[in-house]
């Protein structure tokens, strides 16, 4: 697929930024709407970046169930936002999204992707903001989130974003605390996370 694709038409929760290097973006829920962008997101990620958040071997091709539970609407439950960036022919940067435990309602699973060209501008760090915001105003105190223990990348980035650890033996399981603002260390994507939730903190709500 090629050109333009129009990945979310939910204008009213529209967020405008910059990233750290000054690039415009905007942050923005999903929906069913944005099937086609989201299809093309996945295809243009690399087989790692693919494996490491799905943690299948797949081609190109995302699978239609992936897609109905990642855009499902669900309010207060479930969302997904992504990062755009509207100069682009196809404007997708990454996305991120959360689910409410169903054991846990405190709880809620993270999960994070930003095309690989885009990885290390702190593309991360406002996702995992926004997300954070949205979730804590439906009443979500912690995050989950998983990571095989190779994937370097994202390891750090969790711990470096103040998650706690645990191994289970297979997985690493990450975990914030949304309610402390101390947990965050105030170095590297620390830093920018805390910022990001200042920025928005009045906004998002
Ligand atoms: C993990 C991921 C979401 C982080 O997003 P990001 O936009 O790259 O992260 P940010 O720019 O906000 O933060 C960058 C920081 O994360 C850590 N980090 C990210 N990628 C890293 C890498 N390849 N090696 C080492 N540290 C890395 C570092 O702390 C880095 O700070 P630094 O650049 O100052 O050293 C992204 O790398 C990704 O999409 N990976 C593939 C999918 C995945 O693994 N998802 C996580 C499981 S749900």
């Amino acid at each position: 697929m090629t050109g333009v694709v129009p990945l979310c038409v939910m204008e009213e929760k529209r967020l405008e930024t910059e990233l750290a290097d000054g690039l415009p973006v905007q942050v923005r829920p999903l929906g069913p709407d944005t099937r086609d962008g989201l299809a093309e997101g996945y295809r243009r990620l690399s087989p790692d970046s693919r494996y490491q958040r799905f943690w299948v071997r797949t081609g190109e091709l995302i699978g239609e169930r992936m897609l109905d539970r990642l855009l499902e609407v669900d309010p207060g439950d479930h969302a997904i936002w992504a990062v755009l960036d509207p100069a682009r022919d196809f404007p997708g940067v990454g996305a991120a999204s959360w689910w409410r435990s169903e054991k846990d309602p405190d709880e809620a699973e993270f999960s994070c992707t930003v095309l690989d060209e885009d990885q290390r501008r702190g593309v991360g760090s406002l996702l995992l903001a926004v997300c954070w915001l949205d979730a804590m105003s439906h009443g979500v105190r912690k995050f989950v989130g998983y990571t095989m223990p190779e994937n370097v990348g994202a390891v750090r980035w969790m711990r470096d974003t103040g998650a706690e650890a645990e191994w289970d033996g297979y997985k690493v399981i990450f975990r914030w605390d949304l309610e402390d603002l101390d947990t965050i260390p105030p170095a590297g994507p620390g830093i920018a996370l805390a910022e990001r939730l200042a920025e928005f903190s009045g906004e998002m709500l």
